[in-house]
């Protein structure tokens, strides 16, 4: 079965077009526009430069994949009708309806949480067939992104519990901010990741809402993080290596929030099974203080290039959730 996916929630214009047989997938294209250099000026995304970008990236990126493959073999469109940004989400309704009746094919509505924590099931970016990871339930599972920071527990991929979430700022909206109070431009995480490989020292920042439960909560971090850039500019200390040291504290103590979270939730639901997924979930040094933190459960994040937003997620949750295919005319956008 052919599943041809369309993510258009935030700033990255995706088209996936996934085969999958039973329990094995083959990724057949992947097609991606990065906006980033268009938003980076504003050190976060404009939503109406980002709809508009959609609009161009989608017809050309749909022509890239049509020049290789016969699109009347694709079985469902799946497209993310959310969380995300409503002229984004619009621009991407747009384009589906039109496809959709070209190709007289059923829309899946997917869940932009969901194509995230499936991306996981997916080893390796390879055009050859391959088997779905098996997942031992229950699992405790986080989507961790610039939009959410959410945590679940599933007993199966269709039964799951919201456990806790972020009550202010997303993780990685939080690394974004503090990148940009940098002057590193956006989005922060990949930066902040690359210039803390160089750091000499750690400064102390605070961890606010550690012992409440599994809510997590990244503004009043935030908000120390900036005074403390302010402070050490006033000195006129904020020379590289400075920002180095800045750069690796503060996603030191964000992960370090987010593990021990983990770790509580997974003594007290007794999981099997450990999935990270989102956009900071692409972090070298995150895997490894998670890998230490909890060597004794098995642990899976989605391949590098799959963590943050594309269209081959999509189309693997459009995959799970086939029952959900409608007309297009069904389809509603949810920005929240
Ligand atoms: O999942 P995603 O692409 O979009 C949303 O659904 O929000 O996540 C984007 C977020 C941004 O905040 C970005 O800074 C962060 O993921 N991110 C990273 C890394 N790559 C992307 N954070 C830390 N380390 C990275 N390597
Ligand atoms: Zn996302």
């Amino acid at each position: 079965m052919y599943i041809l996916g369309i993510e258009t929630t935030c700033d990255e214009t995706g088209l996936g077009l996934i085969e999958v047989k039973e329990n094995r997938v083959k990724i057949i294209d992947n097609q991606l526009s990065s906006q980033v250099k268009i938003h980076q000026p504003y050190g976060g995304v404009v939503p109406i430069l980002a709809a508009r970008e959609h609009e161009k990236n989608l017809p050309f990126l749909f022509k890239r994949i049509k020049n290789s493959f016969e699109l009347e073999k694709v079985d469902y469109l799946a497209f993310s009708v959310g969380p995300g940004l409503l002229p984004s989400l619009l621009a991407g309704k747009k384009f589906i309806q039109e496809l959709a009746k070209n190709l007289n094919k059923k829309v899946i509505p997917v869940n932009h949480l969901s194509a995230h924590w499936y991306s996981v099931l997916i080893r390796k970016k390879t055009q050859q067939w391959q088997k779905f990871i098996t997942i031992n339930f229950p699992a405790l599972v986080l989507v961790v992104s610039g939009g959410h920071t959410t945590l679940y527990v599933f007993k199966s991929w269709n039964e799951r519990r919201k456990i806790g979430e972020t009550v202010d700022d997303a993780a990685g909206e939080c690394l974004d901010k503090c990148a940009r109070a940098l002057g590193l431009g956006y989005p922060g995480g990949p930066e902040i990741e690359r210039r803390a490989k160089m750091a000499k020292k750690f400064f102390s920042l605070p961890k606010p809402l550690l012992q409440k439960g599994y809510q997590f909560s990244f503004a009043g971090l935030k908000t120390a993080f900036i005074d403390l850039v302010s402070q050490i500019k006033k000195y006129g200390k904020l020379d590289e290596g400075t920002v180095n040291d800045l750069c690796a504290s503060l996603q030191k103590t964000i992960f370090e929030i987010i593990i021990y979270k983990m770790k509580k939730a997974s003594r007290d639901f007794k999981v099997k099974t450990l999935i990270v997924s989102g956009g900071v979930s692409a972090n070298q040094t995150f895997k490894r203080m998670f890998k230490k933190a909890m060597p004794e459960i098995p642990i899976y994040f989605p391949q590098k290039s799959l963590a943050t937003d594309n269209g081959i997620n999509i189309a693997l949750a459009g995959y799970f959730n086939l029952s959900s295919a409608v007309e297009v005319d069904k389809i509603e956008v949810f920005p929240r």
